[in-house]
């Protein structure tokens, strides 16, 4: 019986060796969810509901099993009915009529004899866009000549939406507006130089529209119908020196990799003219950095930390004195890695050494995690040196063969990367 048992397991173990030829390895996660939040669309009437996916996938010998955490709990997608399900052999979920209940936080484990991989956690949201309180077209006048402003209030929405001016025309059709005396600031409002003649609304009104930046749906509220006031004076003789109409906060903060927009919005007649300085020197336009608004804002693409510093605009028309302002411009940054772990194969007594370092502002704070949790839960290693940015494990044995993860984190963010040893 005994000696049966024992041909039969030799047979097994000869069949693996000579079939599948497969080294045996910890999981390694080859597809996960961005560590940045991931919006999805619910539907109010179930018509054209997309499904969203949540990726997860794994290499590793023999091939990895699938679990999901969700807001830190394990995650019971078959609970869902049909509306949720896993892709064969992979970890990547399914969710089909996305619903109000998917928001929250996502993560993917992948687990075999080896090791337990971890994947990167994801927020789910859900995109919304709400309408414009509903009002009727209200009449305003201004004075040819002067600056003047139009407010917009735009609905609420995740992601926030982009705002513009718009004119309607009577017959139905819309025209975006477009021109060097009318300047859209952040927050929706449209700051004209000057009021001419033409900005009266004869076969048109002026509407502001709220555009959702992930979905095809805007929404269209606070119109606006304009009177404009003739002043005594030939308005070819209408001169204004230059006014301040709105400019970005004194004390800005940019987010490293991503886009700044700095405002210098100014009123008058003529058209003023805009000088931007940094730190007292002229700024040349660049591929990264450029003007927008005819000059009215400044517009730096892909912040760095060397963009940190004083930036001002001169604003002139020939009439008064000339206007300045200054910003300053400091720069923050979710965590990057200067120096990621990478997995290893070892053999019966060598070292390894893992090495994870990370920058970012705030200075980032690095945890290390065993097979899927914290590495304070990990049995007992005495070969194993643990540092902040390093770990090394000396005179490896089989059983030291698991996966480690490094995230760095900080306020804005982070960053993970899930790597394994594999003694063989
Ligand atoms: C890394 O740590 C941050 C902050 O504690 C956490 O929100 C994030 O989910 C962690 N990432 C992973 C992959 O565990
Ligand atoms: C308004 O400004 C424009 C551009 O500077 C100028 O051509 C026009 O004459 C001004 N109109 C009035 C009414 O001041
Ligand atoms: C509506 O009127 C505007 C301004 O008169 C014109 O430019 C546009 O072509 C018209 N659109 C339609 C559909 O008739
Ligand atoms: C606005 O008009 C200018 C000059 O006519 C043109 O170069 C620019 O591309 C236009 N901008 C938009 C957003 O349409
Ligand atoms: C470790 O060995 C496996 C199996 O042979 C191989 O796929 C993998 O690329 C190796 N990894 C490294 C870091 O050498």
């Amino acid at each position: 019986m005994m000696a049966q048992l024992l041909i039969y397991c030799v047979l097994i173990a000869v069949t693996r060796l000579t079939l599948g030829r497969e080294i045996p390895s910890p999981p390694y996660i080859v597809k996960q969810p961005p560590t940045e939040e991931v919006m999805f669309h619910v539907e109010k009437d179930g018509e054209n509901d997309k499904p969203f996916y949540i990726e997860c996938e794994a290499s590793g010998e023999p091939a990895p099993t699938y679990r999901w955490v969700k807001n830190g709990k394990p995650f019971e997608w078959q609970a869902y009915d049909d509306r949720i399900s896993q892709q064969p052999g992979r970890g990547t979920l399914s969710i089909a009529k996305p619903q109000d209940v998917d928001l929250g936080q996502y993560q993917c484990f992948a687990e075999n004899e080896y090791g337990i991989a971890t994947s990167n956690s994801v927020f789910m949201r859900k995109a919304e866009l709400n309408s414009f309180k509903i009002q009727a077209p209200i009449s305003l006048s201004g004075e040819e000549g002067k600056p003047f402003k139009l407010e917009c209030h735009p609905p609420d929405g995740w992601p926030k939406p982009v705002v513009r001016w718009i004119i309607s025309y009577t017959n139905g059709s819309l025209k975006a507006i477009n021109s060097s005396r009318m300047t859209l600031d952040p927050e929706g409002n449209l700051w004209f130089s000057n009021l001419t003649k033409q900005d009266s609304t004869d076969n048109f009104m002026y509407a502001c529209a709220a555009t959702s930046p992930t979905k095809l749906e805007y929404k269209i509220g606070n119109r606006v119908l304009l009177n404009i006031v003739s002043t005594t004076a030939s308005a070819a003789l209408n001169k204004y020196p230059p006014e301040k109409q709105y400019v970005t906060k004194k004390q800005e903060v940019a987010l490293r990799g991503k886009r700044v927009e700095l405002f210098c919005i100014f009123g008058g007649t003529p058209l003023p003219q805009t000088v931007w300085r940094k730190n007292g020197n002229l700024l040349q336009s660049s591929e990264r950095i450029t003007q927008g608004n005819y000059g009215k804002s400044l517009i730096i693409n892909v912040v760095d930390f060397d963009d940190v510093g004083s930036y001002t605009c001169e604003v002139s028309n020939g009439i008064g004195e000339a206007k300045w302002y200054s910003i300053d411009l400091r720069v923050i940054s979710a965590p990057y890695f200067t120096k990621q772990p990478e997995r290893q194969n070892a053999s019966e007594g060598e070292t390894v050494e893992f090495r994870c370092e990370a920058s970012g502002s705030p200075k980032p704070e690095i945890k290390w995690i065993y097979n899927g949790k914290p590495l304070e839960y990990a049995p007992t290693n005495e070969r194993r040196e643990v540092s902040k940015d390093r770990i090394v494990i000396r005179n490896l044995e089989k059983k030291d063969t698991a996966n480690y993860g490094c995230n760095a984190t900080n306020y804005l963010g982070y960053v993970y990367k899930d790597v394994y040893v594999n003694v063989l």
